[in-house]
C-alpha cells in the first residue's frame, strides 16, 4: 500500500513483523557486512533484537563489521546507569552479539557539554558515511528518536526537552516513577534521519494509531516530527492491525 511517499505494510501480528524486520536486517548485513545501522530503543524493537540475537546464535548473522548509532540518550545519565538507553541496549542486544565495541556509537548522557557531545556524535555519523538502514519507533505524540513536537525542528543532533507525554511513556525504565525521568535528552536531528538510505518505522498497538495516521495522512509539520518522513523516498512503515486502524480510512 502506498500512502503519500511512505510504503505501509500491515502485519498479522507484532511478532510476525519483528521476525520479518530481523530477517531484513540480517539480509542487509549479509549483503553489506560493514552496514551502518541506526537503532531505536523503547518497547517496540525488543522482539526485533530478540530475533536478531537468535539469528546470530544460529550463525545466520555476523555483526563483526557492522557499525551502530543509537538515536538518543537521556541527559544526565552515565552509560552504565541501569536506566540509560545504553544499558538497555547492552541488556537486550549488544552483550549477546559480536559487535566491535569501537563501532558502537551512542550519545554520552553524562557529557559535561551537551552541544559538544552532539557535534562529536554528528561527526562520527558523517565519518561513517551516514546510516545505511535506520530502524525507528514512534511516540504516541508523533516523536521519532527524541525529536519532540514543537514550533520548529533542528537539523543536527541536539538537546531536546522531553514532553510530559514522552516522560510518562518511558517511566517503566525508572521504576514507574515519572518524576525520576530526566527532563531532557540528546537526540539525532531530522537531517541525520532524512539522510538515512533506508528507513523502517515500526509501530504496534492502538496507542500508536493516531500518531501513525498523522504521520501518513497529516500535513508535514513539526507538531508531528514523524510527518517529515514523508519527504524521504525510501521509508517503510510496518504496522499491526491496531496501529494501522486509521490507515485505510475505513474505520
Ligand atoms: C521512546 C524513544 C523512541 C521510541 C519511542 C517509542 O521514548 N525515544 O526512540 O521509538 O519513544 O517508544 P515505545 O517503543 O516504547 O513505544
Amino acid at each position: 500500500m502506498l500512502t503519500g511517499a511512505l510504503n505501509v505494510r500491515v502485519f498479522a501480528s507484532e511478532p510476525e513483523a519483528a521476525a520479518a524486520c530481523a530477517a531484513l536486517v540480517a539480509a542487509a548485513i549479509r549483503e553489506k557486512p560493514s552496514l551502518v545501522l541506526g537503532l531505536p530503543t523503547g518497547r517496540t524493537p525488543l522482539n526485533v533484537y530478540r530475533e536478531l540475537v537468535a539469528l546470530h546464535q544460529r550463525g545466520q548473522v555476523d555483526f563483526s563489521r557492522v557499525t551502530t548509532f543509537n538515536l538518543d540518550e537521556f541527559l544526565g545519565l552515565a552509560p552504565d546507569d541501569p536506566s540509560s538507553y545504553r544499558a538497555y541496549m547492552e541488556r537486550h542486544f549488544f552483550q549477546h552479539i559480536n559487535l566491535a565495541p569501537e563501532r558502537i556509537h551512542f550519545f554520552d548522557g553524562s557529557a559535561e557539554r551537551a552541544e559538544r557531545e552532539c557535534v562529536r556524535y554528528d561527526l562520527k555519523l558523517l565519518e561513517a558515511g551516514g546510516l545505511d538502514l535506520l530502524l525507528l519507533g514512534i511516540g504516541p505524540n508523533g516523536h521519532v528518536a527524541f525529536i519532540e513536537p514543537g514550533d520548529s525542528l533542528q537539523a543536527g543532533s541536539h538537546r531536546a526537552r522531553l514532553s510530559r507525554e514522552s516522560r510518562l511513556a518511558v517511566a517503566s525504565l525508572f521504576g514507574d516513577d515519572v518524576w525520576k525521568v530526566p527532563l531532557a535528552a540528546l537526540t539525532l536531528g531530522m537531517a541525520g534521519m532524512l539522510q538515512a538510505r533506508r528507513v523502517i518505522l515500526l509501530a504496534f498497538g492502538v496507542s500508536k494509531a493516531a500518531a501513525v495516521t498523522a504521520m501518513l495522512r497529516g500535513p508535514i509539520t513539526p507538531m508531528c516530527p514523524a510527518s517529515f518522513l514523508q519527504l524521504h523516498g525510501n521509508v517503510e512503515v510496518w504496522l499491526d492491525a491496531e496501529s494501522g486502524r486509521g490507515v485505510d480510512g475505513s474505520r
